[in-house]
């Protein structure tokens, strides 16, 4: 086994382990469309700063439509390490206690984060709370480098000290932090959180230029105001934040996982089935729906979710560019290059988020796709990034029909990808290192079951 491998599957057994998953492999006998209903719930990339914004209280908050997923457990592991207490106080509801909130060991914070890219937005709420913060090595998926000057040089802006160690960055703040001027130089998520959850304690106000205005940016948003943080957000990407002197806890319900939601519409359109995504809302997945539609797949939107399927006929290709809210997500790519495999024509999926976001296409080919991967752009497409893109546009000819192979995931959303095509694949397909799909996917094995695959977990 390579050292990457071996990592990755230390990180997939961790993750599985975390959520209670004892197996490695899933047996998948593919070719059957999958049908039913799968509810899906809070979206991993609110709920988890969300539980890192409690931290900025005195006083205890309740986050509600929590999923069960590794990296909520990471999280949660992290807020203990700190002093604050999380109860499951109802079935998906955490109660945040961070009244006693104290310094941790680095050799526990470095295990406990695993391989999170969460550690990084504990910064601004310790530097307030205990006067420093340390960050281990950050993990994350393996789509690019995913470096974190961002985050470091708005922490600068703030007034805070960044010193490299061997164990990892310290970050102290002896003159407190004072609201900053800073312009991103991409509209970065965890930046735009970073400075969020920095400057709604800081002393006077910060503009934040090119932000980020995801709807779980935007949830975060709202969960800060509920604490008494006065944040507006402008036109064109601007963000004011007010800084005040105390934050109270919060009462929040998560907004719903919109990767999951598209997940799952990709699976239904990739097997030829109809699945019903309750909890998910049309709002938040607009530029998604309307790409769904143009390849052929259809939906219909309840109040409860909304239905996605496969109405019969050929599906057909389409051009995709990545991009910022409300482009379309780089989330979403990867199970829909699945479906787009059986789409009758050429399609181009071009990433322009990630540097190294396609690795998954390998096994994809394996199992009989014609997916080529392009360093260039194929278009007049550019990489919002100003760095070397390893990979950027992904060429689909299809229809080709799949067939079962033995994959290993690499990744969270590229696993999910894997898993979708060894449904859709006549024949036996082994899956392995699933551990990393629980890092987003919550309870994904009973969502199979339920809607009707086929298939065997190994440990
Ligand atoms: N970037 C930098 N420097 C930084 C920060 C980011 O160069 O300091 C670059 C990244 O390398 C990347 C681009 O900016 O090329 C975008 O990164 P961004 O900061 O927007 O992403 P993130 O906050 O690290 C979150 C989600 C990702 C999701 C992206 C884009 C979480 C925990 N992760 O990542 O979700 O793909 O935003 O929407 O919220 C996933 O859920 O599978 C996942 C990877």
């Amino acid at each position: 086994m390579t050292p990457l491998a071996t990592d990755l599957k230390k990180d997939a057994t961790k993750a599985a382990e975390r959520v209670g998953i004892m197996s490695d492999r899933i047996i998948i006998r593919g070719g059957k469309p999958l049908n039913g209903r799968v509810d899906v719930r809070g979206a991993k990339n609110l709920a988890t700063k969300a539980m890192v914004a409690a931290l900025l209280a005195e006083t205890t908050s309740v986050l509600r439509d929590v999923p069960e997923i590794s990296d909520v457990n990471i999280v949660t592991g992290m807020l203990n390490a700190y002093g604050v207490s999380v109860t499951e106080t109802a079935p998906g509801e955490l109660t945040l206690d961070p009244s006693e909130v104290e310094r941790a060991h680095f050799s526990k914070i470095d295990a406990l984060a695993g391989s999170s890219r969460i550690p990084i937005l504990f910064c601004g709420p310790l530097l307030h709370r205990i006067g420093e913060a340390l960050i281990p090595d950050l993990g994350g998926c393996r789509i690019g480098d995913r470096p974190i000057n961002f985050h470091l040089d708005a922490l600068r802006a703030f007034g805070a000290i960044v010193d490299k160690s061997y164990e990892g960055i310290r970050l102290t703040a002896p003159n407190g932090l004072t609201g900053a001027q800073i312009e991103l130089p991409f509209p970065s998520v965890g930046a735009t959180e970073q400075v969020l959850l920095t400057s709604v304690l800081a002393k006077g106000t910060t503009e934040l230029r090119n932000a980020a205005i995801e709807p779980e940016i935007m949830e975060l948003i709202a969960i800060l105001q509920k604490m008494g943080a006065i944040i507006t957000v402008e036109p064109n990407r601007v963000i004011v934040i007010e800084g005040v002197e105390k934050l109270e806890g919060y009462q929040h319900r998560c907004l719903f996982d919109r990767n999951e939601a598209a997940s799952w519409a990709a699976a239904a359109l990739a097997t030829k089935g109809d699945i019903f995504v309750a909890g998910a809302r049309q709002q938040e997945l607009m530029t998604f729906l309307n790409v769904y539609r143009k390849v052929g797949g259809a939906f219909e939107i309840t109040e409860e979710g909304i239905r996605f399927y496969h109405p019969g006929g050929d599906l057909k290709p389409v051009q995709i560019e990545t991009d910022v809210h409300p482009g379309f997500m780089t989330d979403w790519q990867q199970p829909l290059v699945v479906a787009l495999t059986q789409a009758h024509g050429t399609s181009i999926v071009h990433e322009t988020v990630y540097e190294n976001r396609f690795g998954f296409t390998e096994a994809l080919n394996e199992m009989g796709a014609n997916i080529v991967v392009h360093k260039d752009g194929i278009a007049s497409v550019t990489r919002r990034v100003p760095r070397r893109a390893l990979e950027q546009a992904a060429v689909i000819t299809g229809p080709t029909p799949l067939h079962g192979a033995d994959i290993e995931i690499p990744d969270l959303r590229g696993g999910f990808s894997h898993l979708i095509a060894a449904l859709s694949a006549e024949g036996t397909s082994t899956v392995s290192n699933i551990g990393l799909i629980s890092r987003g996917y919550e309870h994904f094995i009973d969502k199979l079951s339920a809607l009707g695959a086929d298939f065997d977990v190994e440990g």
